[in-house]
């Protein structure tokens, strides 16, 4: 990576105050402030969130604040409310119809503003086809999309209806659609006939076909399919239905079905140390509230932002800060569905150009690309409206955090490093940029209503600057409900609390009582957070979350693979890269051919992005005397580049680990 060493020097110890300009126009313009709602809304959380939830419109207004059952919560507990009506009617009835709600740019260049009365008008219409095809509230659809205008259309006709969206991220294979599809249990799928990549039709439309294939799912009726690439696709008559032909003469006004606040809004799969991945359920009313109220004070969203978040709405960052979170501000966000560098290095800098857009929120692996293309593409393009900067999904090198402020942020914009998590809803760790003062590296403090801690193994809390295990003391409004199961809310069923037995193991049970992240972090002297990476065996490449299980799983799948260990080694680019160690069943031998299929073979049963950077083949895996897999000498292997010989070739890899002597027990 092109790092710049003075600016690696220069970051250390380094603190970026708010210009008192940029404090003087926030919401929250100084360290008082922020410092008095923290402390109110630990100690008052009844008059806080009575104060913020006030602004949404219920149906039902809440009485009871919180539950807390652990490990189960419950937020606004006896509301009622359609996130719809405060996501698009509450804006258009105060007289913001014509506002923009996205000015879409399409990968091959076509572009479309949809303001927020249109956007309405296209979320009933399709809500009343998905009522027309008999979803009700409570059915779950799985929606596989790329980034144009209707996947946020179809999340929110769900909504309207009260029926649990599911988005499966365009990048995904068709064995992993039908492991959502079958754990979700879901009614219909909706997704398109392909996307655009960098020129290229990805055939979304015939990875569906291909999950669905010999009944392998079969609670799907209907497949519902968006012409976006105008590609010849495969047509299931009875089953398959084309997005146009379903609107088609519907009315553009449909009424909101209101839900209880505990009402499942979305089901989003991640991964975690198993091979399965988890379906983190999040819930109506508490999920909205924390959204909107993050972005609003952490992107000081005012009327006049044009904002953009580059993430997939595939992942919950564009669930949370590109859809609920920002349409319940009712501001006007940019929205891009193709790749950064197509046609060139320079396409996300013209489109900030042509938007002037003002609040920019990205992924730091994003940035060490920015870095590596060099200073001059941004400089072909005035980025002067930018005010403020956003970083999410991994620890941001200082080096990098310091070129992100002065190349792009022009040294005038604050950075707001926001620490959280698919199963948080929201952002707990962040900066506000009129208040709190930045040191590169760090997502310093939390959010109001966030009690966060550092803690040894035992749950006791560390001193200052000792590394420990991030935990959040008290449950808060966007918290993960559960993990999805069949059955899920109905009373006396096995699954009404979905699958508690992992719920409890993985976030609360190795400290008792309190919600485990699964980061190591420190925290310094004047209090600021700064995240370390996962502790267990989850990789985070490219701000994509992985599960080495899970890798595993797929390449013992494969015919030649006896046993293989997935671990995560440092990459400039990615942050964190996937390597794969196999050994082979008799009969097969280790070659480039071998190598590319099994990389190919992680690529259609997950999705590319996981197929692992580095595969090894070696005659046995390092393994401890109790027969544990020495992860931590594979990594060192992986990382020293220490490579006994051409790598499609076999290696003695337990070899090593008997002449080292090691033993990790
Ligand atoms: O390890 C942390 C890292 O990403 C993990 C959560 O991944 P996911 O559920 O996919 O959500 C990503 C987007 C919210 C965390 O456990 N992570 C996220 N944000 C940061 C981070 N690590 C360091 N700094 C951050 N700002």
């Amino acid at each position: 990576m092109a790092s710049d060493d003075r600016n690696g020097e220069q970051a250390a110890g380094r603190v970026f105050e708010p210009s008192p300009e940029f404090s003087a126009a926030a919401h929250i313009g100084s360290m008082e402030q922020y410092r008095g709602l923290h402390q109110r809304s630990l100690e008052d959380p009844e008059g806080f969130w009575r104060e913020v939830s006030d602004e949404f419109e219920w149906s039902r207004p809440w009485t009871v604040l919180n539950e807390w059952n652990e490990p189960f919560t419950k937020w606004f507990v006896d509301g009622e409310l359609n996130i719809t009506v405060n996501c698009l009617d509450r804006h258009i009835d105060a007289g913001y119809g014509d506002r923009i709600a996205y000015h879409w740019e399409g990968e091959p260049g076509d572009t479309r503003p949809i303001t927020y009365a249109e956007l309405l008008a296209e979320v009933c219409a399709f809500a009343n086809g998905l009522r027309e095809l008999g979803l009700e509230k409570g059915d779950r659809v799985i929606l596989y999309m790329p980034m144009i205008p209707e996947l946020p259309v179809a999340m929110l006709a769900c909504a309207r209806l009260g029926i649990v969206h599911s988005v499966i991220f365009g990048g995904f294979s068709a064995d992993a659609i039908r492991d959502r599809v079958n754990d979700a249990g879901a009614r219909a799928v909706i997704c398109t006939d392909g996307s655009w990549r960098r020129g290229k039709v990805i055939p979304l439309k015939e990875n569906v076909d291909n999950a669905l294939a010999d009944n392998a799912c079969p609670t799907v009726e209907e497949v519902i399919v968006f012409q976006r690439c105008e590609d010849e696709i495969n047509f299931e008559d009875g089953r398959d239905i084309w997005w146009h032909d379903l609107v088609a003469g519907k009315p553009e006004t449909c009424d909101p079905v209101m839900v209880p606040a505990e009402h499942p809004l979305y089901v989003l799969y991640t991964s975690g140390t198993t091979g399965k991945p988890k379906g983190v359920v999040h819930a109506t009313g508490g999920y909205m509230v924390y959204t909107a109220l993050t972005s609003k004070w952490i992107f000081d969203l005012k009327d006049d932002d044009v904002y953009w978040c580059t993430a997939d709405i595939g992942w919950v960052t564009g669930h949370s800060y590109i859809v609920y979170g920002i349409l319940a501000n009712g501001v006007t966000s940019v929205m891009y569905e193709g790749a950064p560098d197509f046609p060139d290095f320079g396409r996300l800098w013209e489109i900030v150009d042509r938007y002037d857009v003002t609040v920019f929120y990205t992924a730091p692996t994003a940035v060490r690309a920015f870095i590596k293309w060099g200073d001059e593409w941004p400089a072909k393009h005035d980025l002067s409206s930018l005010r403020l900067l956003g970083s999410v999904g991994e620890p941001i090198n200082p080096e990098v955090w310091l070129w992100y402020h002065r190349v792009i942020g022009g040294e005038r914009c604050p950075i707001v490093d926001t620490w959280w998590q698919t199963e948080t809803g929201g952002i707990m760790i962040t900066p506000f940029p009129g208040a709190i003062a930045t040191k590169p590296g760090s997502a310093t403090l939390p959010f109001p209503g966030i009690e966060p801690d550092v803690v040894d193994e035992q749950g006791n809390s560390v001193g200052a600057n000792e590394r420990g295990l991030l935990i959040v003391r008290r449950p808060w409004p966007g918290m993960i409900r559960g993990i999805y199961q069949e059955g899920w809310g109905q009373p006396g069923h096995p699954g009404e609390f979905g699958e508690r037995d992992r719920f409890v193991s993985t976030y609360f049970e190795k400290i008792a009582g309190v919600y485990l992240a699964g980061d190591a972090v420190t925290r310094d002297e004047d209090g600021y957070y700064w995240i370390i990476g996962r502790i267990d065996d989850v990789l985070n490449v490219s701000g994509h979350r992985l599960g080495t299980a899970e890798l595993e799983s797929s390449l013992v799948e494969h015919p030649a693979v006896a046993e293989a260990a997935v671990i995560g080694f440092p990459d400039d680019l990615t942050g964190e890269a996937v390597a794969a160690f196999v050994t082979l069943r008799g009969g097969f031998a280790a070659g480039d051919d071998l190598q590319l299929e099994l990389r190919n073979h992680i690529g259609n049963q997950i999705g590319r992005f996981a197929r692992p950077k580095m595969l090894r083949f070696t005659s046995a895996l390092p393994k401890t005397r109790s027969g544990k897999i020495m992860r931590r000498l594979l990594k060192e292997i992986a990382t020293s580049g220490e490579v006994t010989g051409d790598t499609t070739t076999l290696e003695d890899i337990g070899a090593i680990a008997a002449l080292r002597g090691d033993d990790e027990e």
